[in-house]
This record gives structure tokens, C-alpha cells and sequence, in this order.
């Protein structure tokens, strides 16, 4: 093998940038050369692709973001867009491709190399923690902190105005987000897809909390929890108890900013990892990192194993009163 790319795919996560990085610098150093790839597959489709050197990735370690720029490509998702991909990879002799994505990113991988041969391995990155493999994906960590970080500053004017907030986090099949920024943050409530949400239990406990000489509450609700969104739960507590609430959506603030030192050592190990397997043609896989140590993976394990919460973590995050 001579040649590798890389490329970032799906939605962004803080840490991209620090994988890109371990990435490039592995690979240079194991005497191969790099293709950055800009814009995820759409831009492996329409060739926008440059060869990266060392000093092309320096300073961007600390970075949120994603120096290559992501897509979610359509396109990639037909034979055709993927024909194309191949060729373009072809032409310039790459024979391997790291990707920094999510499971929709890997089943692409997936495509691509049992259609073309192309050596694939992916290395897990998203906000949402909800790829099994790897304790840990790129981005969570410092997702977890910044959600924290704001639900700290809303506990504040809860407390000082005597209210009820309803705070949603990202998380559309997941509720790892929530979970733990729930628990950090001493969320009264927290609502995960993972657990059934009951109103009417909901209601009752905040009504006895009132009763106990509580003056505030925060709830933290997981965008995918399948109550409803944020706004959606505000209507139900209302409708059922008539306990108005506030609501605060934190969106894609959880996206950006720079990598917490969690995640930066996640990431070198990760992009490190993938241009090794690489390497050792064990490709195609998924790397990830389990109690410290980088594993590979079946990338098929990505889509159809699930990665379950921790357990004492559930049982916390519904039980301190
Ligand atoms: O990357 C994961 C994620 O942030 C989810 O938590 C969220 O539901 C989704 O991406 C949002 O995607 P987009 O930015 O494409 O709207």
C-alpha cells in the first residue's frame, strides 16, 4: 500500500480534527502518502481531494470542527455515486480510506469495499456515543461537558425565578448525551429513548418535590426520546398537572468547540489505530478503544449491535432524589 485518504462524514463531532492529525502523521511517518478528502463522500464523489503533509494538519489538534469539512451524501448511497468514488480513489492509486463517521458513514465503507475492493476502516466519531465498539466515540465527551456547562447556567435562573425547565440535548436514537449530562447536572428528571417515559409518574414526583419545599426543577430530555421533543413534553406536564415549564434546546452548540482532553486522546488513538490496520491489512474494520486498548471490530458491528447504557448509571439517574 502507497497511498491512503481520509476523509470526516456525517454530522461533525469535536475531536475530528485531532484524528485527521493522527491520521495524517501516522501514515507519513509509516512512508505513506495522504489524500485529505473535503466534504465526506459527496467530495470523495466529485474528487475534492489534496494531498495533505505534515504541517497541513498542524494547529488544528485543539480544533472543534472539521478542517475537511462534512456532508451527508445522498448521493454515495446509489451504486452510481459509489462507482464514481471508486474511480476517483483509483486514479490516483489510493488503496485505502480511514473514515471519522457514524454507522451510517461505515455502512458506505461497507459498500464500498465489497463493490471495489477499496481497504476501509472507520473510526468512530459522532456526539451521540451509540456505535458499539469503542466505550467512547470522538466528540462525546466534550458534548457531555458543554451541554453541562450550559444546564449549569439554566439551574441558576431556574433556581432564582422559581422554575420548572425542560432542557433537550441531541441524541436521536440515543440517550447517552442525556444520561450523563442529566446525572451531572442533577436533573430532577431525565428522558431517554431507552426508557418509557410516563407523564403522569412525572408529574406526581414533581408535584411531591413541590410539596417537599423543592422551588425548581430541571428536566433533560434526549431529542429522540419517544415522548417528544422538548416542547412536546412541556404541553404533556402542563396538559396533565398544570405545571408550566420553560424550554431550552440546546441544538448544535453540543457540536462545537474545542476538544476536551478525553476526547483529543480518543482521537490520536483512533486515527493512529485505523492507519495500523491499514498496515496490517486487517481493513476492512472498525477501530475502537474498550478499557484503553484499540480493538478492531467487524464494521458490520456497527449497525447491528447495540451499545447498551450503563446500567448503574440508569438506575442513578432515575433514583436520587
Ligand atoms: O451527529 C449526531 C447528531 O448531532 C445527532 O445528535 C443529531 O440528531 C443530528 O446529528 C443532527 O444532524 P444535522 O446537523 O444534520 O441536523
Amino acid at each position: 500500500m502507497k497511498a491512503i485518504a481520509v476523509l470526516t462524514s456525517g454530522g461533525d463531532s469535536p475531536g475530528m480534527n485531532a484524528g485527521i492529525r493522527a491520521t495524517v502523521r501516522t501514515a507519513l511517518t509509516s512512508g505513506l502518502s495522504v489524500f485529505g478528502i473535503r466534504r465526506g463522500y459527496q467530495g470523495l464523489i466529485e474528487d475534492d481531494m489534496i494531498p495533505l503533509k505534515s504541517t497541513d494538519v498542524s494547529n488544528i489538534l485543539q480544533r472543534g470542527g472539521t478542517i475537511l469539512h462534512s456532508a451527508r451524501s445522498e448521493e454515495f448511497r446509489t451504486s452510481g455515486g459509489r462507482i464514481k468514488a471508486a474511480e476517483n480513489l483509483k486514479s490516483r492509486g489510493i488503496e485505502g480510506l480511514v473514515i471519522f463517521g457514524g454507522d451510517g458513514s461505515f455502512r458506505g465503507a461497507n459498500d464500498l469495499q465489497l463493490e471495489h475492493s477499496i481497504r476501509v476502516v472507520g473510526a468512530p466519531a459522532t456526539i451521540d456515543n451509540d456505535i458499539w465498539g469503542s466505550d467512547f466515540t470522538i466528540g462525546f465527551d466534550t458534548a457531555v461537558n458543554t451541554a453541562l456547562e450550559a444546564i449549569d447556567k439554566v439551574r441558576d435562573t431556574a433556581a432564582a425565578h422559581d422554575r420548572l425547565f425542560i432542557v433537550e440535548v441531541m441524541g436521536r436514537y440515543a440517550g447517552f448525551i442525556a444520561l450523563e449530562v442529566g446525572i451531572g447536572a442533577g436533573a430532577e428528571e431525565i428522558l431517554i429513548p431507552e426508557t418509557v417515559t410516563d407523564i403522569p409518574t412525572i408529574c406526581r414526583k414533581l408535584t411531591e418535590r413541590y410539596k417537599g419545599g423543592r422551588t425548581s426543577s430541571i428536566l433533560v430530555v434526549a431529542e429522540g426520546d419517544e415522548a417528544g421533543n422538548a416542547y412536546e413534553i412541556a404541553e404533556k406536564i402542563e396538559k396533565h398537572s398544570g405545571i408550566k415549564s420553560h424550554v431550552t434546546i440546546l441544538g448544535h452548540v453540543q457540536r462545537g468547540g474545542n476538544p476536551t482532553a478525553a476526547d483529543r486522546m480518543l482521537a490520536t488513538k483512533l486515527g493512529y489505530g485505523a492507519v495500523k490496520a491499514l498496515l496490517d491489512d486487517a481493513a476492512p474494520c472498525m477501530v475502537g478503544v474498550q478499557n484503553g486498548v484499540i480493538n478492531r471490530h467487524p464494521l458490520a458491528d456497527a449497525w447491528t449491535r447495540k451499545k447498551d447504557l450503563d446500567k448503574l448509571l440508569v438506575q442513578l439517574g432515575s433514583g436520587l432524589e
